[in-house]
């Protein structure tokens, strides 16, 4: 990076707090490596669990994915289409080695993105922080759920997130299931939510 790139950057994040710069800063500095570890392996697996048992062979939509290690914990036989999706667009670069014919990494801003096509499960693992409400957030993407697709929402236990999980428990989704995974660095709150009738 030249030096004039830097202080744009710098601009960007310090005084523009452009979401997109602070994450692209952080990922470049590898700052968020460890989501890959053993460590984080209890909360993706139910995640898997869930849509492989739900949406066999189903059309996967991630929203918030970071480098995509959800995506690299999933039986690759088991979806027909993953979108592996980020704001961040040096995450998104880090796991297009991912990429097949079924399985895609797009930079996508989970305020605005519209998808191309529909999915049985849209997912979103600890980044639904970064939309206006959870409410918003599923109403934006519900109508891009196939008939009967899910949607499957982590929430981790900081207590910074209380107003979040308030807003989970009010939604006017149908709860499907919740699992609680309580993994060395922080618990996990995972629901399982059906589309509206
Ligand atoms: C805490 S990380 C979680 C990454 C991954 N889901 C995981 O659990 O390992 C939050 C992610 O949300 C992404 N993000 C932030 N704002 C976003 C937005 N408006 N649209 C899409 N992704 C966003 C960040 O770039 C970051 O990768």
């Amino acid at each position: 990076m030249s030096i004039l790139d830097k202080i744009q950057d710098l601009f960007n994040r310090k005084i523009l707090r452009k979401d997109k710069d602070r994450w692209n800063y952080q990922y470049n500095l590898g700052r968020w490596e460890s989501l890959g570890d053993i460590k984080e392996l209890g909360r993706f697996s139910v995640i898997v669990g869930y849509t492989q048992f739900l949406k066999p062979n189903g059309k996967v939509l991630e929203m918030g994915a970071g480098e995509g290690y959800l995506q690299q914990r999933f039986d690759k036989t088991m979806y027909s289409l993953y979108y592996s999706t980020d704001v961040s667009d040096v995450a998104i670069a880090n796991g297009k080695k991912h990429e097949d014919a079924k399985t895609k990494y797009l930079v996508a801003d989970m305020n605005t993105y519209v998808p191309d096509t529909d999915f049985d499960c849209i997912i979103i693992n600890e980044a639904i922080y970064y939309g206006h409400s959870v409410e918003r957030v599923l109403d934006r993407f519900a109508p891009y759920l196939t008939k009967d697709g899910i949607f499957i929402v982590s929430i981790n236990g900081d207590e910074r997130n209380a107003a979040w999980h308030q807003m989970m428990d009010e939604c006017s989704y149908p709860r499907i299931d919740q699992t609680i995974v309580k993994c060395a660095r922080n618990t996990f709150y995972i629901t399982v939510l059906g589309s509206k009738a």
